[in-house]
């Protein structure tokens, strides 16, 4: 490299998707969307940039101060590269809070930013799918929004007992607030703390939540009555009403807080069960209260986010992804010059019956343009030459199997449909 050729290096902390890597980011979409599909969520988007307001002292200090990616733009706005979808989409449901049938069911798939040190599950830009329902108040929507985590998994091949979806409720922590006189302005800060528990040494947790709280006395029991506390009649009843939906690798768990401030009710992360990877996959949670901020009627709402990442490493560790296919069904290798435009043509009579074919323009040797096919996975070659072009007759082989047959052009398309997967 000379020394002011440019890098071909990425930005930091975000990913290039060549081909393969695309292959797989459709699949683990397609099944996310198809999973959402079936339980009656329809797609929405909105755009990557959004005013910095729509995050401050609304989510996660965490995120907002240390986090976004927030610049200025020439009209002197403050800009930010949103971090998550929640704030967004909320604001897309109060501002036609009127016109919306409710209850509204509503995904997407997106990227989002964060200005994290990146490492292994966590890097700046990341896609996360959002399925979240408006409108409904009661334990059917909590359950149906762990249904479809847990459908989103299955349909990415995990077995029930490949993960487990740990839950827990707000609710829980702000009882135990009450009961130790926790101060309502100092319970964003410890909820957070509580989130990092995990990683946490216990003694340097303890004192953490003294300081926060002012006070060892507080802190110790704080912990004893968080400890002591195993489940709830939600939490028993959430569990009863999810089987309904046969879902049954619900696990009480109370440790689970999660990290943003909005969240109001149930909680929950999805972990591999898996002992080399048990770690938190994805969550979510209720917040009844965020549509507040946008002025309009109170409305509740309930969610989760999953992201691609630590999607993509269950998938390889459970060694469910997917082997590379690349949409190219059939290459057309041209034998000599004069055929060039009997293999264009023919290209063209195969597209209108819907088969995705290429031509090999590089002028090599038949046997590199053979090599090459099979290098790019394609599956079907056919051979272009004069005598082709002459008898009107083709010999499609079969890359895979090493199958051939000769065939007239017009049944080239039926046979590559019949042998496709
Ligand atoms: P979150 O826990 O911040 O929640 O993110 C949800 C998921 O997005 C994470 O569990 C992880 O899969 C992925 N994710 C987050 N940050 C990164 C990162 N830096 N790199 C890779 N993946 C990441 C939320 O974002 C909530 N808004 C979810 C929600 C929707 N709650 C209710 N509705």
């Amino acid at each position: 490299m000379k020394k002011d050729d440019l890098s071909t290096d990425p930005y930091k902390g975000v990913r290039d998707f060549y081909p393969e890597d695309q292959f797989v980011q459709d699949y683990i979409f397609d099944h996310m969307r198809s999973a959402c599909e079936l339980f009656g969520y329809e797609e929405y988007a909105a755009s990557i940039l959004e005013p910095a307001e729509l995050y401050r002292s609304k989510t996660s200090d965490e995120i907002v101060n240390e986090q976004t990616y927030t610049f200025t733009d020439r009209g002197d706005r403050e800009v930010t590269l949103r971090p998550e979808m929640t704030p967004t989409v909320a604001r897309m449901v109060a501002a036609r809070s009127r016109e919306i049938p409710f209850p509204a069911r509503w995904f997407s798939i997106g990227n989002f930013f964060r200005y994290e040190r990146p490492q292994k599950g966590r890097l700046r830009e990341f896609w996360q799918l959002n399925a979240d329902i408006f409108g409904v108040p009661g334990i059917e929507a909590d359950a149906e929004i762990i249904a479809l985590a847990h459908a989103v998994m299955r349909h990415l091949g995990a077995e029930e007992r490949d993960f487990e979806i740990r839950v827990s409720d707000r609710r829980i922590l702000e009882n135990i607030y009450d009961n130790v006189g926790v101060p309502a302005d100092s319970r964003a800060v410890i909820t957070r703390l509580l989130d990092r528990r995990a990683k946490a040494e216990p003694a340097a947790f303890e004192a953490s939540l003294a300081e926060a709280l002012d006070s060892g006395e507080k802190a110790r029991a704080f912990i004893d009555e968080l400890d002591r506390t195993t489940s709830s009649a939600f939490l028993e009843n959430l569990r009863t009403t999810l089987e309904y939906f046969d879902v049954r690798n619900m696990v009480v768990d109370t440790s689970i807080t999660r990290g943003f401030d909005y969240y109001t009710g149930m909680v929950f992360e999805v972990f591999d069960t898996n002992e080399s990877n048990r770690r938190a996959l994805f969550g979510g949670g209720r917040y009844d209260r965020l549509l507040e901020l946008f002025g309009g009627a109170s409305l509740p709402a309930v969610g989760f986010g999953m992201g691609d990442v630590t999607a993509r490493d269950f998938l390889e560790a459970h060694t469910l992804l997917p082997a590379y296919t690349p949409t190219t069904e059939l290459m057309l290798a041209v034998v000599e010059p004069e055929a060039m435009t009997h293999a264009l043509k023919l290209a063209q009579d195969l597209r209108r019956e819907d088969i995705a074919v290429a031509v090999n323009l590089s002028g090599k040797r038949v046997g590199d343009q053979f090599r090459q096919a099979d290098k790019l996975k394609v599956p079907f070659i056919v051979a272009v030459g004069s005598k082709e072009r002459d008898s009107g007759r083709y010999t499609v082989k079969n890359l895979i199997t090493g199958v051939e047959i000769t065939l007239p052009a017009d049944r080239i398309a039926e046979h590559l449909f019949s042998n496709l997967g």
